[in-house]
């Protein structure tokens, strides 16, 4: 079974938005499946950095259109994207440290963020973006 599942109800229903929320489920499968295989740690270091780099363009997307738009809950919106990355910042650390077990910690905590995050925060984000009258991509 697929550690992370994608279900249609995660939609948010903007095109952008939504590929970049699956690419990151996509990524956090590849950060738990490298936990659970018992793949080395520079190697779990390696897939960590690339989901954590990509979490982070992805929400520079997301607050790039909030700021086109004048997005009213700009500010909790961004505080939660950045509560998300100082967290996956102390888990990064205590990886360097020598400890292999975060990793999945982390791919849960992941999975756990983006289902609520999605549904909660992006989908009212997503209204927004409709309402503004952007052209979906
Ligand atoms: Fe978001």
């Amino acid at each position: 079974m697929v550690f992370f599942q994608w279900t249609d109800d995660m939609r948010v229903g903007n095109g952008l938005i939504d590929q970049d929320h699956l690419e990151l489920v996509t990524l956090v499968n590849e950060l738990y499946e490298a936990a659970r295989a018992g793949k080395s740690e520079s190697q779990i270091a390696i897939t960590l950095q690339k989901l954590f780099t990509y979490t982070q363009e992805h929400f520079q997307r997301e607050e790039l259109l909030m700021e086109h738009i004048h997005y009213s809950e700009i500010a909790e919106h961004k505080e939660q994207h950045q509560k998300l990355i100082d967290q996956v910042l102390v888990l990064q650390n205590a990886l360097s440290r020598g400890r292999g077990e975060v990793a999945s910690s982390t791919a849960e905590l992941l999975r756990y963020w983006l289902l609520h995050h999605i549904q909660r925060t992006d989908k009212k984000l997503a209204t927004a973006i409709q309402l503004a009258g952007l052209p979906d991509l």
